[in-house]
């Protein structure tokens, strides 16, 4: 139900695959995608340990992307909600080895795993995969992913359990969240720039200096890469990101650009701002699958900026989104007010 397991749903429904299950935590009218002809099961917690075992059963492949997490905003001022998703990975590692027939389990690890210290420079050395080490990861939300990247290992080293883990660098694209809190810089952005432009203010704000860096990769890189990396026999954690570093500033000129707008920037200093600066190496994914995220940050951005500022016409208009759901055997169709849509 949510921006990356729901665009991955649609990528496998649409190559052919059958029985599929997407579970979320998420009422349906909240859900990012709802793909139809997939089993969709809404409302389910999966920190508790006996939904992992029920949306389990059967499962020849898992994808743990479910988390309670968010772009700085929401993890720098949620950092014990954010290790609570510890208990969603745990469960779902317990249910995968004592109910699936798990050929393979995927976990979404994070850059916010790396250890900080290397990322105080806004044009600090990309981060290799053994960068996480020693470790002191982003507090909270990276510590919990470099748990979980662990369990995943003696998961697969004690019970056999194939897991293979990715390490996303900041992922965005259209159906991402771009308003409510949990947004990362690139929707922000573009949202902020849609604003300015409709009420005229001609300013956008800005968190931080603008000079800290981050490489960003478009959703359809992030899909491509979780399917490779989870049918490979790369067994340690590995990075799934753009190599393309900007600072903010630059994507605050490429929103602007999407837009056809320059406008006034207001810089917040004391906002969340996480790292100084991040971005990928990928010598290792060339390495080991020949292949690496390539898609220009300009192009994901224009994609994602026209998404977004569909987005917002259609709330103003008040407009509705369909949207379907499974009940047992039967599809219900319904309209959901955009409104409430976040
Ligand atoms: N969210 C947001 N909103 N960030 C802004 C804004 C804004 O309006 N303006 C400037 N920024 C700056 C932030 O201060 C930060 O320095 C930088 O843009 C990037 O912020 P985010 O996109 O929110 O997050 P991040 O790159 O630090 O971390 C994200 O990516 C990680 C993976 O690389 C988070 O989503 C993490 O949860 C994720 O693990």
């Amino acid at each position: 139900g949510g921006f990356i397991a729901g665009a991955l749903t649609r990528r496998f429904k649409e190559n052919g695959f059958t029985n599929i299950r997407a579970v979320d935590i998420k009422p349906i009218d909240q859900w990012y995608q709802v793909v139809e002809g997939v089993e969709s099961v809404p409302d389910c917690d999966l920190q508790i340990k006996e939904n992992c075992y029920k949306v389990c059963e059967g499962a020849v492949e898992i994808y743990n992307l479910a988390a309670d997490m968010g772009g700085m905003g929401f993890i720098e001022n949620n950092k014990a909600r954010c290790m609570l998703s510890v208990l969603i990975n745990t469960h779902m590692l317990m249910a995968a080895k004592d109910v699936g027939k798990v050929e393979r389990y995927f976990y979404a690890s994070s850059a916010c795993a790396y250890n900080t210290t290397l990322q105080q420079d806004p044009n600090c050395s990309a981060l290799k995969e053994e960068d996480a080490y020693p470790a002191m990861a982003e507090d909270g939300y990276g510590w919990e992913k470099l748990f979980s990247e662990r369990m995943c290992r003696h998961y697969r080293e004690d019970y056999g359990i194939e897991t293979r883990v990715a390490r996303f660098h900041n992922v965005y694209g259209p159906y991402g969240t771009w308003d409510g809190g949990r947004e990362k810089a690139p929707a922000a952005l573009c949202r902020k720039v849609i604003i300015a432009k409709d009420s005229g203010s001609n300013e956008m704000e800005i968190w931080g200096d603008g000079e800290q860096s981050r490489s960003f990769m478009y959703i359809d890189d992030c899909l491509k890469g979780i399917d490779m990396i989870t049918h490979s026999d790369v067994l340690e954690p590995l990075n799934l990101g753009s190599s393309e570093l900007v600072t903010i500033n630059r994507l605050a000129d490429i929103a602007e650009e999407a837009g056809g707008t320059k406008l006034k920037r207001d810089y917040k200093l004391d906002a969340p701002k996480g790292v100084r600066g991040r971005n990928s190496d990928n010598t290792k994914i060339m390495e080991l699958l020949g292949w690496e995220p390539s898609i220009p940050l300009t192009e994901g951005m224009a994609k994602t900026y026209a998404w977004i500022d569909r987005q917002s016409e259609d709330r103003k208009a008040g407009k509705q989104k369909v949207s379907c759901r499974t009940k047992g055997r039967r599809k219900i169709c319904g309209r959901i007010d955009l409104g409430s849509y976040a």
